[in-house]
């Protein structure tokens, strides 16, 4: 008998769609392997409002597969000029499920985001008080921050001095890749969770620079030194509720990789699960995925757990060397390996 492992339907906490035609050929992708994911607002222009999330949020459902049950969560794009009573409202109504912070140019589509957390102080006060989680991107974007220091640089300036401040405000620091953030985590309070992405548990830098630049493997935060990949696939695997799974899931076309100044972001939806329950069986942690991929999230957002089950079989499959996104061709993450689990 083929083994299998039955869980409950997980959920993505971290996720870009994009809009459009991409967006109609990625959507799929999650719905089948996700009952909800937290979608973020980077579009062009981004979402910032309550009333452009409502109509975004429509978009993507128009584009779930017919008898697929798939629920999109919407954030915020915080702006130097958000309007905290719209933001609160959205949140109040059902629209926003909460708001993210790009440090401004941190990375892809941020150009608009906060140029210095002082002035988003009074929407921070405000969402603390109607209970909003805030999403955080934790780069620092000085140019003469090294970009392989820029988690930790940012954990010292800008998210310790502010959860100091805000105790009672929900923080999510997303798609942690240092052990830096691991320690920093795990000594906050229960108000300070992370979401971590397969690929920080995958690869380290090593695979973006030997062997000849692979701009596929390149996404932001950059992936680190193999210390910090070894703390992350400990953290996640520890059984710690603080940790969940968010896979940053971020389709660029091939053309916008393979080039002079190559997009950050990795594609890994088709196998996401697939991609993070080989990490915990790599770890002796099988019986650990469940928490991470389908109950740490709901519970630290304060949703309702997922009521049906997934099962993942042990077999073999090999990832596409690529995707055709509706006429856009995207490299997905593992393009050309084989994985050992498969989403039946
Ligand atoms: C994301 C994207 O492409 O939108 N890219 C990435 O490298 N993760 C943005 C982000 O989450 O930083
Ligand atoms: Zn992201």
């Amino acid at each position: 008998m083929t083994e299998s492992l039955t869980i409950r339907r997980p959920d993505d906490w971290h996720l870009h769609f994009r809009d459009d035609e991409m967006m109609r050929a990625v959507v799929p992708y999650t719905a089948r392997q996700f009952a909800r994911a937290i979608v973020m607002p980077n579009l062009s222009p981004p979402v910032t409002t309550a009333a452009a999330a409502a109509a975004y949020r429509d978009r993507i459902l128009a584009a779930v597969p017919e008898g697929t049950d798939f629920t999109p969560l919407m954030t915020c794009y915080l702006t130097d000029a958000t309007n905290a009573a719209d933001l609160v409202q959205g949140h109040a109504d059902g629209v926003f499920t909460a708001a993210k912070l790009y440090p401004a140019n941190a990375t892809t589509n941020s150009a608009h985001g906060v140029t210095d957390i002082a002035n988003i102080e009074s929407v921070l006060e405000r969402m603390a008080e109607a209970g909003v989680p805030l999403c955080v991107h934790g780069e620092v974007t000085e140019s003469e921050i090294d970009v392989f220091d820029r988690e930790a640089v940012f954990i010292e300036r800008i998210l310790a001095p502010l959860v100091e401040r805000l105790p009672e405000l929900k923080v999510i620091f997303e798609h942690i890749t240092t052990e830096d953030a691991v320690q920093f985590v795990d000594a906050a309070g229960d108000n300070v969770g992370a979401t971590i992405t397969p690929q920080h548990l995958h690869i380290n830098r090593n695979a973006i620079l030997v062997g000849g630049i692979n701009p596929h493997a390149y996404c932001l935060p950059v992936a680190k030194r193999e210390k910090h990949r070894l703390a992350l696939r400990k953290a996640a695997t520890s059984g710690s509720a603080k940790y969940f799974l968010g896979t940053d899931s971020a389709p660029h076309a091939r053309g916008a990789k393979e080039s002079s100044c190559g997009c950050a972001g990795i594609f890994n939806a088709p196998y996401a699960l697939e991609s993070y329950l080989t990490v915990f069986e790599e770890e002796g942690a099988i019986d650990r995925f469940e928490a991470f991929a389908s109950e740490n999230g709901p519970r630290f957002y304060g949703l309702a757990l997922n009521e049906t089950q997934v099962t993942l079989e042990k077999r073999e499959i090999t990832v596409e060397d690529e995707i055709d996104a509706l006429g856009t061709p995207v490299v997905p993450f593992h393009a050309g390996e084989t994985l050992r689990w498969v989403l039946r």
